[in-house]
């Protein structure tokens, strides 16, 4: 048997850096027809290092292009992370005839200062391109935001906030966001903070994004703020959290019922271990009028550990975010992107799925469970435990169980391949509250050879983990536990990409 290892593990079509360390997304921006995503990465090792922005294309946010490095780290520090904004009207000045400057704003974070104990090491600055993002310049009057003597003082970023006209940044600090308004992106003005009484904070606040939206099906409009965190996820080591609200151009509220959350309150982006410091997509046309997210597909615990070496880390899927409000709460549901439908090759449709015991649903000859998209629907949920399974011929598995009486999923990669390399990654099992009340479900996986994600719900939970098999996934079961139980219909794509080298 052929046993899978390190280039085997790359996925099919999730971006991942030819060679070497990957971490957050930064400065995700939309321009003329092009996806730009830029990400923390470290080309001289497959560890964590001194930061750069490696640089990434796509026309569809499916299929991405590796670039040349965007920005290199210099004497004023590494380059963390950060956002990047069009700046159509040239607030900022940087623009030339017909050239309208992208501003990529960033945090320098000093390593030295940091090392003597210092609490300034972290500060913010910008940098402008006059070719659409393929070169940049830095600013020479760096930093925009000076450190104020606080720890942790990282990641802007920044939107132009069109209900108030202005660049509005919201910037993490250990225990909160801080909000700080400009008119031409040089000029930083402090404008408030929040967060400390509410919401997850075992770990540092690092990477929130903020903006507007509409709630869905209404005129209504809140502000969502997306805040990430580490350690202290749901199921420990980093995680996304938000919470939804309203901001006048000055000082976001939350709403009613998110003003004191407890850690393990139900307001998470994804609830699995793999989806870690995402944001959206700016400069979105307003024809388009999508939110637009992706994440980073590892978690800090063992992120610097996984049995890749040529490179380390991969991006989530591109995700469309949406408000909806239920039950008096407002909710936060993502799935994949349209985009990723144009990529369906064969097709298998099955309906009324009778299941008892193990039942085999789908093998690899029908559908090659190293690049799928499964749907599926169950109607009359009874209170037992829906098992889905994942399994290759060496008898590895990863499971998701679903508990209807505890209303909750429960993800086993324990024995779904190598996961030796850290204590951490496949000991205990994670777990994801079903948020949807309905009595009945859907779900949509995708699946890559080192990644599932699943979206149940029309995306109200959302559950990102990802594995490392020995030999592909082959099978694709539904296990009953106590009592049978049927699955309406289901529906399975083989996703098919142009074969890159
Ligand atoms: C989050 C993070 C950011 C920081 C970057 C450094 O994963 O810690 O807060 O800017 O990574 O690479």
């Amino acid at each position: 048997v052929q046993i899978q290892k390190n280039e085997d593990f790359r996925p099919n079509f999730h971006f991942t850096p030819k060679k070497n360390w990957m971490n957050d997304p930064n400065g995700m921006f939309y321009l003329d027809g092009t996806y730009h995503l830029y990400f923390q990465y470290y080309p001289e090792d497959n560890v964590w290092g001194p930061m750069h922005w490696g640089h990434a294309t796509s026309k569809d946010m499916i299929t991405w292009e590796e670039q040349p490095i965007a920005l290199f780290p210099d004497e004023k520090g590494y380059i963390f992370s950060g956002s990047a904004v069009v700046d159509e009207k040239n607030t900022s000045g940087f623009g030339e005839e017909g050239k309208t400057p992208v501003v990529a704003i960033f945090t320098y974070h000093e390593p030295k200062a940091a090392e003597e104990g210092k609490k300034d090491y972290q500060s913010q600055a910008i940098a402008y391109s006059l070719d659409e993002g393929q070169t940049w310049t830095k600013y020479e009057g760096n930093p925009v935001i000076p450190n104020p003597g606080i720890e942790n003082f990282r990641d802007p970023k920044v939107i132009w906030d069109d209900i108030n006209k202005q660049w509005l940044m919201a910037l993490a600090t250990t225990e909160k966001a801080l909000f700080y308004t400009s008119q031409n992106l040089k000029d930083w003005k402090k404008l408030s903070e929040f967060g400390e009484k509410t919401g997850a904070h075992d770990g540092v606040w690092e990477c929130p994004d903020i903006f507007p939206m509409q709630v869905e099906g209404s005129d209504e409009q809140k502000w969502v703020l997306i805040q990430s965190l580490n350690p202290g996820g749901y199921n420990g080591g980093s995680g996304t959290q938000y919470f939804v609200g309203d901001f006048d151009g000055k000082k976001f509220v939350p709403a009613k019922g998110m003003e004191a959350l407890e850690e393990k309150h139900p307001f998470w982006i994804d609830f699995g271990r793999d989806n870690y410091a995402g944001v959206t997509w700016s400069n979105i046309p307003d024809e388009d009028g999508r939110k637009l997210f992706l994440g980073w597909m590892s978690n800090w615990l063992y992120a610097q550990e996984v049995p890749t070496t040529t490179w380390r880390s991969a991006m989530t899927i591109s995700r469309e975010l949406k408000l909806i409000k239920e039950d008096g709460n407002y909710l936060l549901t993502s799935e994949p992107v349209e985009e990723l439908k144009k990529y369906r090759g064969k097709k298998l449709q099955k309906k009324d799925i009778k299941v008892s015991g193990n039942k085999v649903v789908l093998n690899a000859d029908d559908i090659d469970l190293a690049r799928a998209e499964i749907r599926f629907s169950i109607n009359d949920l009874k209170e037992t435990t829906y098992n889905f399974r994942l399994s290759n011929d060496m008898g590895e598995e990863f499971i998701i169980s679903y508990d209807h009486a505890q209303k909750e999923f429960i993800m086993n990669r324990s024995h779904a391949g190598k996961n030796d390399f850290s204590e951490k990654f496949g000991t205990e099992n994670s777990t994801a509250p079903r948020i949807s009340n309905s009595n009945s479900m859907n779900a949509i996986l995708i699946i890559d050879k080192t990644s599932i994600e699943m979206f149940f719900d029309d995306g109200k939970t959302v559950i990102t983990e990802i594995f490392f098999p020995s030999q592909p996934w082959n099978e694709f079961c539904f296990t009953a536990g106590l009592e049978d139980f049927t699955v309406d219909s289901l529906e399975a794509y083989e996703l098919e990409f142009p074969k890159t080298d």
